[in-house]
């Protein structure tokens, strides 16, 4: 992993050293808390507020190179509290493994935090509403790349009405982050023909980010 980027300025004999916190640095667990709290009390949508167990804010290295984004929780995720813990997850969790990554080595999260009542497509308004908890996660996180998973995470981040075959197989901006965008694990789990083009997409991906993989 990489070095804090915790420095130290030394002052002169006498004054107190402050810690110069560079952004992205150790603080980010500690701002993604206030977050966290701030979106536990959320009631902006008021249905999903009333139908939710919990919010799903997001899990993983808060100081992550790679963010790894969803469309909204279903229900295990709802009853646990974590993004990406039922059948999709699962196989997400393969995914980052055969990319040689662990689960902690990214942050997963999603566009909604609350889930939409028997899983249907979040509402315009209502990503609308989230979307600031978005932004600030990722102005905490800084990561350098964002992994669209499906239609609805790649649509509301990127603001495009475009599909999610025709976007795959190359890099989008998100203000300073690179994006890519590959078919959603519960696709996968539809399709399982899919997989050969999701793995395209992640080899891709971890070539430009200088993450190597064994020979399969
Ligand atoms: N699907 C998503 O998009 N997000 C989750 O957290 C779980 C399933």
């Amino acid at each position: 992993m990489e070095e804090s980027p915790v420095q130290s300025v030394s002052e002169p004999s006498g004054a107190v050293a402050e810690p110069v916190v560079a952004p992205g640095s150790n603080n980010a667990a500690a701002e993604l808390d206030v977050i966290r709290q701030r979106v536990a009390g959320c009631t902006r949508c008021a249905e999903l507020a009333s139908t939710r167990t919990q919010t799903v804010f997001g899990t993983g290295n808060p100081q992550a190179r790679l963010v790894m984004l969803g469309e909204a929780p279903g229900a295990d995720e709802d009853r646990q509290g974590e993004p990406f813990v039922g059948r999709a997850g699962q196989l997400l969790t393969k995914i980052l493994e055969a990319c040689t990554l662990q689960r902690e080595d990214v942050y997963i999260l999603n566009i909604l935090k609350c889930r939409p009542p028997g899983n249907r497509n979040p509402l315009p308004d209502e990503a609308a509403n989230c979307r600031e908890y978005l932004d600030a996660q990722l102005a905490i996180i800084q990561p350098e790349y964002i992994c669209c998973m499906g239609a609805v995470a790649a649509r509301n981040l990127l603001e495009v009405d475009t599909s999610i075959g025709k976007m795959r197989g190359k890099f989008y901006r998100y203000n300073d982050i690179k994006v890519l965008c590959t078919y959603h694990p519960a696709y996968l789990l539809r399709n399982p023909s899919a997989k050969r083009q999701v793995w395209e997409d992640m080899q891709f991906l971890m070539a430009e980010m200088g993450i190597e993989l064994p020979e399969k």
